[in-house]
């Protein structure tokens, strides 16, 4: 069984890069193979890392649909959706990438989501580590991304709006059916005096505190120049999160 790792949290808190940084950590650390899912709509986990998509579940989803009206009789819907989910797919140098893209538009998908389910939860089981970018905001914790999570982690910054958000999560986590294992938070690109005042204020939050990633120019200035965050060195912020990680690995 894979050990899924979500992050979550207010929009443009960092979610995106620190998932991003953890993926560089598991593909230089990790024994086992990785599927990074961008499961943001406004999709750029791979772009961050350099990986060119060029498709989504989404876009299956709508093309499935469309083909799936002029099918002959008898012609098997089944290995057309499976060869497009496989085309999904973009494989790395030990990472795999999957894309979600856009919710479904009118229509009736219930057929061809059900086969995605059941195409997500299969291919999971043959990876030892999936690790799942998020939109912001609380949408994906009530839709069905994943099953199971066993670390959700909530990523909180300068802006007390952010620890509202982890409060909301934890709220909406109480209505939901999926198994999340352990809750955490990291602190994000917060000045060191803040830190403190920033763990009190979380501290009736029912989550683990996991570290504060450093604000970190050298890594704001490889985004800014579109550099591949495979093929950055040891800033600070990369340093932190391969902590991080270690401490995940432990748990
Ligand atoms: N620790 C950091 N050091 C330097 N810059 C950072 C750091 N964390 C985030 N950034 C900067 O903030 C920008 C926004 O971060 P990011 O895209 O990861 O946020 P997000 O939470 O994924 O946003 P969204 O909610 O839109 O998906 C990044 O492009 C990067 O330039
Ligand atoms: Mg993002």
């Amino acid at each position: 069984m894979p050990k899924i790792i979500g992050t979550t949290g207010k929009g443009g808190v960092g979610k995106t890069t620190i998932t991003a940084l953890m993926i560089k950590y598991l593909r230089e650390n990790s024994d086992g193979p990785v599927l990074a899912v961008d499961a943001d709509p406004d999709a750029n986990l791979a772009t961050v890392l350099g990986v060119e998509v060029e498709t989504s579940l989404g876009k299956l989803r709508e093309d499935t649909l469309k083909a799936m009206k002029d099918f002959p009789a008898g012609m098997d819907k089944r290995s057309y959706v499976e060869a497009g989910l496989h085309e999904v797919i973009v494989e790395t140098n030990k990472i795999d990438f999957l894309t979600m893209g856009r919710s479904e538009g009118p229509g009736c998908y219930c057929y061809i989501n059900s086969m995605m389910r059941k195409f997500s939860d299969d291919i999971q089981n043959s990876y030892a580590w999936v690790i799942m970018d998020n939109e912001a905001g609380l949408e994906h914790l009530s839709r069905r991304t994943a099953s199971r999570v066993d670390h959700l982690i909530t990523v909180i910054n300068n802006t007390p709006l952010s620890i509202d958000c982890a409060r909301r999560v934890e709220e909406l986590l109480k209505g939901i059916s999926n198994e999340v294992k352990n809750k955490h938070y990291i602190i994000n690109g917060v000045a060191d005096e803040r830190i403190d005042i920033i763990k009190e204020r979380c501290a009736s939050l029912d989550m683990t505190f996991l570290g504060h990633v450093p604000m970190d120019e050298r890594l704001e200035e490889a985004i800014f120049n579109g550099v591949s965050l495979f093929d950055i060195e040891d800033t600070p912020a990369v340093l932190q999160v391969n902590e991080i990680m270690k401490k995940i690995e432990e748990i």
